[in-house]
């Protein structure tokens, strides 16, 4: 079978590798707010069909993490899935961070889109993001959002993470983007 029952997704499947990371959070042995440059490598393996009913998924199996300067252990990572659903256009990235949080995030694209958009927000009936009890108390994901853009062999992501935290009286924004090169 061809990739295009990936539809948007297809474009995402293989390995990739990006230096150019930044995020953006609060750092606690710093107490201040850091922008911290990362290298990532991605994962992201075809799988499908899943077929819910009538319906009939197509997904990529994916980690990522990301390292800071040349420290030996990444000091984020995410597992989880995207998934397509052609008949609807619907995308779906579901996934963990393993400091005790769950998303999935969602939205709508074309086929062939070169840009869409995922979100998902506390409490969200469709969408929507789960976390420890400790998170909830001090540092509360209210809202993920993500922008994905393919480029001539690459692609990106920008994304923003609000927290509530103790440290602020306003959700903070925590971002992070990078650009991935296809390595494999
Ligand atoms: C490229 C992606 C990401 C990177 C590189 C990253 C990195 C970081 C870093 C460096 C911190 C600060 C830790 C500290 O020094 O105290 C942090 C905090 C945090 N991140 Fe992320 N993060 C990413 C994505 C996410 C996502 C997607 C979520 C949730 C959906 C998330 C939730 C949190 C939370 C809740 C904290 C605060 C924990 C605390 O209060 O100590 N992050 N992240």
């Amino acid at each position: 079978m061809s990739n295009a029952a990936w539809g948007p997704l297809a474009a995402l499947i293989g390995e990739w590798e990006g230096e150019g990371g930044l995020d953006t959070a609060f750092s606690h042995s710093k107490e201040k707010v850091l922008q911290t440059p990362y290298l990532e490598k991605v994962s992201m393996k075809p799988f499908g069909p899943v077929d819910n009913g009538s319906q009939h998924l197509y997904g990529l199996d994916y980690k990522t993490a990301m390292w800071r300067d040349d420290e030996e252990n990444p000091f984020h990572t995410e597992v989880g899935y995207w998934l397509w659903d052609g008949a609807t256009g619907e995308v779906l990235r579901g996934f963990v961070v393993p400091r005790g949080i769950t998303v999935l995030a969602g939205g709508t694209a074309a086929s062939d889109a070169t840009d869409y958009t995922l979100r998902a927000e506390l409490g969200g009936s469709q969408y929507s993001i789960s976390e420890n009890q400790y998170l909830t108390k001090h540092a509360s994901t209210v809202s993920y959002t993500v922008t994905i853009a393919i480029g001539d062999g690459t692609w990106s992501y920008d994304e923003t993470t609000m927290l509530k935290m103790d440290e602020f009286p306003e959700p903070f924004a925590h971002t992070d983007h990078n650009t991935l090169r296809r390595v494999g």
